[in-house]
């Protein structure tokens, strides 16, 4: 759902409104609100800058409505008060627990095959071959750090880890933590480890992990100051050797900012690289992303590979996504139905420049040396 700047100042003034009026229920759900379409904003932001900006907002929003959590009502409450949320007071888990049985698999996406081997090994083979990993010590699971440029396949793979061995998947996302689980935080995040240990196999999964990580000190709202660290323990605390498997995947595309607290060993402790498609790995995009569309018999796949260099897999089914919509309006308009042909596909990819700087690249290289 788009949201737009008007509902949020609507939504804010409000807020503010109900504040000022003492009816400190209301605030709180118009602020909460408020703080939401914030986050959502700030995920369609253009910038890096308006980005933090929007979520310092986000930020500021949700502390005030944790205030109204410790004021009483005033005597203006009552007119003022015209919704009420059920969700206040934490709900029950199944509210928000994101749980989920992926079904995109490692043959779904491109290339990274050595990516899928060390997570093979990691977490795959000695779920699959228990015997062997207790004779030889092997341990099960642990803590992954996917990171890289936006667009290389991380969420993706993420999921695919689940499915691969067919465990429930759950997510966390830090702008849901800012906003959701507002209140009852921490019975939140323990509900959330509790479902996961109750299930046989289990994922959990952070997406852009850099987010709950402060920019400055002032920043952190009480809920992170209380529940990151609340976090980190939970990863920490469970059995690696019991039946029972729990895993968890962190994905950045701003590894430098994390916390050094964050990759300890028993916590996010494996970084692995997702970069950009190598020339088979592009050759594959392109089958994926065209095998199920009418082409042209000129269409050459391996030209196509070279002329993507530096286009990241997003941006492949991009290039895919556009040039099909060309011969798909001309049917529309009444012309008479024709495949996709290498002119359309060319064209796309001249019009679009690949998302990820060169730039970019330089500074996850430096992140992958010195881990900083
Ligand atoms: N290696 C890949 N194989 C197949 N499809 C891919 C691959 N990489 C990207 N894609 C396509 O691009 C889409 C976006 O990828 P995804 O969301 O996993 O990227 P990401 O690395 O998580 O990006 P971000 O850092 O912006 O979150 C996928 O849904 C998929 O269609
Ligand atoms: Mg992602």
């Amino acid at each position: 759902m788009a949201v737009s700047f008007a509902t949020f100042e609507r939504l804010k003034s409000k807020g503010v409104a109900s504040y000022k009026d003492g009816d400190y229920r209301a605030a709180k759900a118009y602020l909460v609100d408020a703080a939401e379409c914030m986050i959502e904003l700030a995920e369609s932001a253009k910038s890096t800058d308006a980005q933090r900006q929007h979520e310092e907002i986000a930020a500021e929003l949700i502390s005030l409505a944790k205030e109204c959590d410790a004021r009483k009502d005033g005597p203006k409450a009552a007119r003022g008060r015209q919704r009420e949320r059920e969700d206040e007071g934490g709900g029950d888990a199944s509210d928000w627990i994101v749980k989920d049985k992926p079904t995109v698999g490692f043959d779904d996406i491109a290339g990274l095959e050595d990516v899928k081997e060390e997570i093979r090994l990691m977490m795959i083979y000695p779920f699959a071959h228990p015997e062997l990993a207790a004779k030889y010590g092997i341990s099960t699971g642990g803590g992954i750090l996917l990171y890289g440029p936006p667009g290389t396949g991380k969420t993706m793979l993420a999921k695919a880890i689940a499915h691969e061995i067919d465990a429930t998947f759950f997510v966390i996302s830090p702008a849901q933590l800012l906003s959701k689980w507002v209140g009852e935080a921490e019975q939140n995040v323990r509900k959330l480890f509790d479902a996961a240990k109750s299930e046989e196999r289990s994922v959990i999964f952070i997406d852009e992990v850099d987010a709950l990580v402060p920019r400055r000190k002032s920043d952190s709202s009480a809920v992170m100051q209380r529940v990151v660290p609340q976090i980190l323990q939970e990863l920490e605390g469970f059995d690696r050797k019991s039946d029972r498997a729990l895993l968890f995947v962190g994905a950045t595309n701003r590894p430098w900012l994390l916390d050094e607290a964050m990759l300890r060993p028993g916590r996010l402790d494996s970084k692995v690289y997702i970069g950009l498609p190598d020339p088979p790995a592009r050759y594959r995009l392109l089958e994926i992303h065209f095998g199920h569309r009418p082409l042209d018999n000129d269409v050459d796949f391996g030209e196509l590979c070279d002329r993507l260099e530096g286009y990241s897999g997003a941006d492949i089914r991009n290039v895919a996504e556009q040039a099909s919509q060309v011969p798909f309006l001309e049917a529309v308009a009444g012309k008479a139905d024709r495949s996709i042909t290498m002119k359309d596909i060319v064209t796309v990819i001249e019009a679009n420049r690949p998302s990820v700087h060169a730039s970019d690249l330089v500074r996850f290289e430096q992140f992958r040396q010195t881990g900083k």
